[in-house]
């Protein structure tokens, strides 16, 4: 028996939302769903991801959390130590393993747009978005994508935050920076919606949000809906498995998740609900990609009173919110070091964190030097994409999607039914929760693989 530490764990249930909600809520909920719902034509769109968060979504992340509180270390020793007590094959650590490389090439792109955030913070405070229209907007944003050194250097700033934040350990660092401010980012996205529906065209942004037109749904589409609820509620890594192996016993999994899962949803609507009505006012494209919030919430604050405070605090709160996302994702990584490596907390964070510096900056040129270079031109699937979008469609319809297949599988068919039903306490749920598990999640997951494949 290897020696294990005490492992320490959350103060409560809600210190644990807190931080699992700051996990989920990020850049997926107000930079992505926007621009993904846009590119893949709305309400169809929206409602095959409503359905994935529902069906499987949830589903993963109750599982996920459960084998991260009974292994209670990294998500790779926890499967060793689980699949070690079921009987089963050490292989089912690979769930960690791959979730380690699936954490590293996330946060290589996501610290780069959130670098974008936090350079929205500057513009936005020095007045760059008064009276500003379309077209001033759009070259404010082009400008800072065409400068990779503008890009590595808010890269470069986020990526420090994130690590000197893990380095001191979840606990001292997380709890309390998420308290306050992610009901501050709920109230001004509800003044931004609240904008859109007093200056926009909010009839038809709601429409094109929920009016379903399946003759706009591609395959392609499911596989992209499918992969951002992955990616939004921050399951199929080991995330919120290493989260949870701070959760305290007495915690009820479902609830929990299930109010993650909710708040994270409204955010991502929230911000649809803002951001369509002055996509359409301003005749913008909503397929614009991935500059749409950039280019449309300034041309909001640009023309609200109080939109100088109201920008800076808006990006302000988006990049503490990625923030938060970009903590939780470097987590798993640096426990592991910890625990299996035996590397020094801090140390682990800053050589992991440098390393993935390094990989992000294939993201920086992405967007400028090598934007027409599509290294996998050859292979159907990364036809046509740029390293940012290999990493992206990579991680988030691949690797996040199949690391959920394989938790989903690991619960509902390989472990100790007594054991799993005892540990979620789900009373008179339980029956349909289990083979929601057992067969709705991991047949939902296949069917929409083999479709693309096909
Ligand atoms: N869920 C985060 C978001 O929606 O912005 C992104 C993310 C965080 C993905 C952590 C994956 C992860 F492990
Ligand atoms: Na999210």
């Amino acid at each position: 028996m290897s020696e294990i530490k005490q492992h320490p764990q959350w103060s409560s249930r809600f210190a644990f939302i807190l931080a699992a909600t700051g996990s989920a809520v990020g850049l997926g909920n107000i930079w992505k769903f926007p621009y993904i719902t846009g590119e893949n034509g709305g309400g169809a769109f929206v409602l095959v991801y409503l359905a994935c968060i529902a069906l499987i979504g949830l589903p993963v992340m109750i599982a996920e959390v459960m084998l991260g509180r009974r292994g209670r270390q990294n998500p790779m020793s926890s499967m060793q130590t689980l699949a070690q007590q079921e009987g089963r094959s050490s292989a089912w650590s690979l769930i960690g393993s791959v979730g380690i490389v699936t954490a590293f090439i996330i946060l290589s792109f996501y610290s780069v747009i959130g670098g974008w955030a936090l350079s929205y913070i500057v513009e936005g405070a020095s007045s760059q978005f008064v009276n500003a229209d379309t077209e001033t907007v759009g070259n404010l944003f082009s400008n800072l994508l065409s400068s990779p050194l503008q890009l590595i250097l808010w890269h470069s700033v986020f990526m420090l935050i994130v690590v000197s934040i893990v380095g001191k350990g979840i606990k001292s660092g997380m709890e309390k920076s998420i308290n306050l401010l992610m009901p501050l980012l709920f109230i001004l996205l509800l003044i931004l919606v609240g904008y859109a529906w007093a200056q926009g065209e909010f009839s038809q942004g709601v429409s094109f949000l929920f009016a379903p037109d399946f003759s706009k749904l591609t395959t392609e589409g499911v596989l992209a809906a499918m992969g951002h609820a992955f990616f939004t509620l921050s399951i199929g890594m080991g995330v919120m498995m290493a989260y949870g192996s701070y959760l305290p016993d007495s915690v009820s999994i479902a609830k929990t998740a299930m109010t993650i899962s909710i708040l994270d949803t409204l955010v991502a609507l929230l911000a649809g609900l803002a951001i369509f009505p002055l996509v359409f006012a301003n005749g913008l494209e909503p397929s614009a990609g991935p500059g749409l919030i950039f280019q449309t919430l300034p041309l909001a604050f640009g023309q609200m009173s109080g939109g100088v405070l109201f920008a800076t605090l808006f990006f302000a709160l988006l990049s503490i919110a990625a923030i938060t996302s970009g903590i939780s994702v470097l987590e798993p990584v640096v426990e592991l070091m910890e625990e299996k490596l035996s590397i020094q907390r801090q140390l682990g964070a800053w050589i992991s964190g440098g390393l993935i510096w390094f990989l992000g900056l294939a993201t920086v040129f992405s967007f400028n030097a090598w934007s027409s270079w599509y290294p996998l031109d050859f292979i159907p699937w990364f036809q046509e994409k740029t390293p940012f979008d290999i990493f992206d469609f990579l991680v988030t319809n691949l690797l996040m999607p199949l690391g959920g297949l394989a938790i989903v599988i690991f619960a509902g068919w390989k472990m100790n039914q007594a054991k799993l039903q005892q540990e979620l306490e789900l009373g008179t749920l339980w029956p349909a929760f289990y083979s929601g598990l057992r067969y709705i999640t991991p047949v939902g997951i296949l069917i929409v693989f083999i479709y693309n494949l096909l």
